[in-house]
């Protein structure tokens, strides 16, 4: 299979990228496009890209990430997360290949109670969400249902400073922590989430799934057993809120997911979310200790 893979030098692109390679001892090609390699925004090279490697099917993860960016500059969020998607679905379609689009949490309000399923109603409270709400959009508009839409969430893992990585190293330097205890999620490894994803694109399952690691928790308890896990028992996490924090994208309150959809598609449920951290913290701390 020809695969071509956007945002390929993200979080969450570059373990999809090891991962589409090294399936069946290599046999697929795959051209993972970084940024400065192709802008989303620019509709014309991104049809070249398409006509020129002819992919079979297109992993779609470039987007602007930075949540309280896109509060303070919502044009430029739907420019790459809304129209780039927009670009991106029209060339694969001209293009005859299938899209795996990723998306978010939050397109939710964060206002249901219980773990939000592919059923519930959205409604995006930031700008980011509603950015990425219209890049869903785009995505479902593309003929014969070839389209696979994956939300995902609240990711950290090694190759871009994430939550996990923020609270160790502050914890080391031994500054103070805060962290919100009215924020529910479903922490999910990068590794994990890639796993995921291609198994998803080559089971070639389609439409909209949730994808996270299990359970879930607030943020509070997330640094937590982070630092537990660490070795840093000792160190306290203290609570704040959302509104004390007072930062400049409001976060859905609860983003916690139902991912039986997923797991009925591909055939296993993803693992709980404090066996992959655990994962995550064996994997960095075994990688720190190599000479
Ligand atoms: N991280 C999370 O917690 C999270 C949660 C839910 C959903 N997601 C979604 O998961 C996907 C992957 O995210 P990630 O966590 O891997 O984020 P990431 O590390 O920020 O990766 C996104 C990549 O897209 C690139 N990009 C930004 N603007 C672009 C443009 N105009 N054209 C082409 N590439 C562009 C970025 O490059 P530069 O950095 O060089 O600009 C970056 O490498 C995204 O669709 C994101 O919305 C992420």
């Amino acid at each position: 299979m020809r695969i071509l893979v956007t945002g390929g030098r993200g979080l969450v692109g570059g373990p999809l990228t090891s991962r589409l390679r090294a399936r069946e001892g290599g046999a697929h090609e795959v051209l993972s496009l970084g940024h400065a390699d192709l802008d989303v925004t620019d509709s014309s090279a991104v049809r070249a890209a398409f006509a020129d490697f002819r992919p079979d099917a297109a992993a779609h993860l470039a987007a602007w990430t930075d949540v309280d960016g896109c509060e303070r500059e919502p044009e430029k969020a739907l420019r790459v997360n809304g129209d780039g998607t927009g670009n991106v679905a029209a060339a694969a379609a001209s293009a005859g290949a299938s899209l795996l689009h990723v998306s978010t949490d939050y397109v939710f309000d964060g206002r249901k109670a219980a773990p939000w399923t592919e059923e519930d109603a959205v409604g995006p409270v930031s700008s980011y969400g509603r950015s990425k709400l219209a890049g869903e959009e785009h995505v479902r508009r593309i003929p014969a249902g070839a389209w696979t839409v994956v939300r995902a969430q609240s990711i950290y893992g090694a190759g871009k400073k994430s939550f996990v990585d923020a609270i160790l190293d502050r914890a080391r330097s031994g500054q103070p922590l805060r962290v919100v205890t009215d924020q529910r999620v479903s922490p999910t490894w990068c590794d994990d989430l890639a796993d995921l994803l291609a198994d998803a694109l080559f089971l070639r399952i389609r439409g909209l799934f949730h994808a996270a690691n299990g359970g879930s928790c607030t943020w509070n308890e997330c640094a937590r057993a982070a630092l537990d896990l660490a070795g840093m028992e000792r160190v306290p996490v203290l609570p704040t809120t959302a509104a004390e924090l007072a930062r400049p994208a409001p976060r859905p309150a609860n983003s916690a997911f139902d991912c039986a959809k997923l797991a009925r598609a591909i055939g296993r449920a993803p693992r709980p979310w404090r066996d992959a951290l655990a994962a995550y913290l064996a994997t960095k701390c075994a990688t720190e200790e190599a000479p």
